[in-house]
């Protein structure tokens, strides 16, 4: 089985490492090859995505993915910015899918801004559309604007579009996601605003037809923004265009306690994909060995079971991360009083060890 391992920038390298341990614990023989990707792949090729990078990433079976962007490339054009390695492969790839589950762990409970009660269990997952929207949409530019009020003026714009067949790829994802859980699916939209979404919202209520066993509920994004802090365990799948679950994900992110445990998978139409944290770079605590590896660790288990049909050893790895968590073992970003506070690489050898 092929691995494309793509460290990236800022604490990238050093948490995408403890992953690679523990997948080398595991006692299989997986062929993992690295390259550079993001900044890292601009420093070294010029790009942040390299024809060597890109090809590895579609030969390989999956990718394991770290983080890219640093605040030294801000002046870089867009098309260069660490940014556009990640955009290009979910668009390069067809990865289409990607799931962001937010599961608030027991242990971690005291770690979130929000009260236990409220978080206590909470198990949701976003399922976020990822190739289309306003990302991608064309045109988009800087131009002179021709309103008459501002007639004259630089102005930016960029273009938000779906297209049926898209809509109905990503709501069947999300409608058989959920008929392994709580058999419910929340679409998210702008539909009183925008025609993308009058459209998202059309296509979710026909295909639910489908899928009777599954309840479809819809909610606007700014609601449901504020019923993520409200009320998140009403939910059970969400699911949203690429603009929106960006910034929910982030948001249900902070529900578990912190973004550092949260691991994705971004998923193509035959379940070949990309893992990766759902965190950033964080390039203000780069190279200090504090960064928390567990939603990488996590990210590595999501591959075993979504791309490589390994169920059995994903499931090792979760127990793994669950028991270390129960240890009291914390990275910093999850530290509260009581605990015992590690590092990286000290979180690694934690999981490796309560792997057997
Ligand atoms: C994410 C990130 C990316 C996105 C950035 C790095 C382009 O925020 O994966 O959520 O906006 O999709
Ligand atoms: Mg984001």
């Amino acid at each position: 089985m092929k691995i494309a391992v793509l460290p990236g920038d800022g604490i990238g390298p050093e948490i995408v490492a403890q992953a690679v341990r523990v997948l080398n614990a595991l006692g299989q023989k997986f062929d993992l090859e690295e390259a550079p990707v993001g900044g890292a792949a601009y420093d070294v090729a010029g790009h942040p995505l390299p024809p060597a990078t890109l090809e590895l990433a579609k030969k390989a079976d999956a990718i394991l993915f770290g983080a890219v962007g640093d605040w030294k490339y801000d002046a870089l054009v867009r098309e260069l910015r660490p940014e556009q390695a990640i955009l290009g492969l979910r668009k390069h790839l067809e990865l289409f899918a990607n799931f962001r589950p937010a599961i608030c762990y027991p242990e971690l409970t005291a770690a979130s801004s929000l009260k236990p009660e409220i978080i206590g269990g909470l198990d949701i997952l976003i399922v976020r559309e990822l190739n289309g929207d306003i990302y991608f949409g064309q045109p988009r530019g800087i131009r002179t604007s021709e309103l008459p009020l501002f007639k004259g003026a630089r102005e930016g714009f960029d273009t938000m579009h779906y297209s049926e067949p898209e809509v109905e790829r990503i709501g069947r994802v999300a409608f058989e996601a959920a008929r392994k859980r709580g058999k419910k699916v929340c679409s998210v939209d702008k539909a009183n605003v925008l025609e993308t979404s009058q459209l998202w919202r059309e296509v979710m209520i026909r295909i639910s037809k489908d899928y009777p066993d599954v309840e479809l509920s819809h909610m606007y994004v700014d609601n449901a923004a504020m019923q993520l802090v409200k009320a998140p365990k009403a939910f059970d799948v969400v699911v949203t265009g690429n603009l929106f679950g960006d910034i929910l994900s982030d948001e249900a992110a902070m529900l578990t306690g912190s973004i550092g445990m949260l691991p994705s998978a971004s998923l193509d139409k035959n379940n070949k994909g990309l893992y990766e944290p759902s965190h950033g770079s964080a390039p203000d605590i780069a190279g200090k060995g504090v960064a928390n590896p567990l939603a990488t660790i996590l990210s590595a288990a999501m591959m075993l079971r979504y791309s490589l049909g390994m169920p059995a050893e994903a499931d090792r790895i979760e127990k793994a991360v669950q028991k270390v968590l129960a240890q009291g073992l914390r990275t910093a970003d999850i530290y509260t009083e009581g605990t015992q506070k590690v590092s990286t690489v000290q979180m690694g050898d934690a999981v490796v060890a309560a792997l057997s």
